[in-house]
């Protein structure tokens, strides 16, 4: 019998790069029946770039500075993307909005993780705006993407509580902390076949569906 295939994962990420690391690790240990098949940055400085090159990763930096327009920076990756074969799309810490043309390319196929327990606090500088709401818990999102700003539907939470005494620095240091347990997870889920998407609730399904839904993990919606 051959070996299961792993799911091809293309990751994107504009920064340090902590997201992509906890994943290369657990592809590292195989607890993931998943590959990193190309990291991706808009950042030429991105962290991101220096861990998938130290863990022997192929990485190209796409520099959204260098296009005139989202759509045209969008083709580009998408035409990279479906050049390694990407099966997922990864956004780990990647600050560009996804067009219409990037989600037409890969439907129900870009998952993000988002430092908030959504749909509270999407955007930007979300940790400190859940402390000076006056939030008691914030925490972590992964969903997948869709046309809106963090408005996909929800794969997996974490709940972080917020100290009386935290900073926007403390408390986002406990919330990644969740960040790299959930976003392994919520992969790994996805690779073995487990995800369904029902309208916007997503059902993790208790095992392993026959080999042949495998060949297509995410089934569509409906
Ligand atoms: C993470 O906290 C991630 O949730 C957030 O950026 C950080 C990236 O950290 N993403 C967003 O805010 C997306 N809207 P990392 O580069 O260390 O993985």
């Amino acid at each position: 019998m051959s070996a299961k295939q792993k799911l091809r994962l293309a990751i994107l990420a504009s920064g340090s790069g902590s997201n992509l690391q906890s994943i290369i690790d657990q592809c590292q240990q195989g607890l993931l029946d998943a590959e990193i098949c190309l990291v991706i940055s808009n950042n030429p400085e991105a962290g991101a770039l220096k861990r998938a090159a130290l863990a022997g990763i192929e990485t190209i930096c796409i520099n959204h500075r260098e296009f005139d327009k989202r759509e045209k920076f969008d083709q580009a990756v998408v035409a990279t993307l479906e050049k390694v074969g990407a099966e997922l799309v990864v956004l780990a810490g990647f600050m560009r909005i996804i067009s219409t043309l990037f989600l037409q390319a890969f439907p129900q196929r870009i998952i993000n993780i988002h430092p908030s327990l959504l749909p509270s606090f999407p955007g930007l500088h979300v940790q400190l705006k859940a402390i000076e709401y006056g939030a008691k818990f914030s925490g972590c999102t992964v969903h997948f993407v869709d046309t809106g700003v963090d408005t996909g539907p929800i794969i997996v939470q974490a709940v972080v509580p917020i100290l009386h005494d935290d900073s926007e620095e403390t408390l986002a240091a406990r919330i990644l902390e969740q960040e790299h347990i959930i976003y392994p997870q919520a992969i790994q889920w996805i690779a073995a076949g487990r995800v369904k998407i029902i309208d916007r609730q997503v059902k993790i399904l208790e095992s392993e569906p026959p080999a042949a839904t495998l060949i297509n993990p995410l089934p569509s919606n409906g």
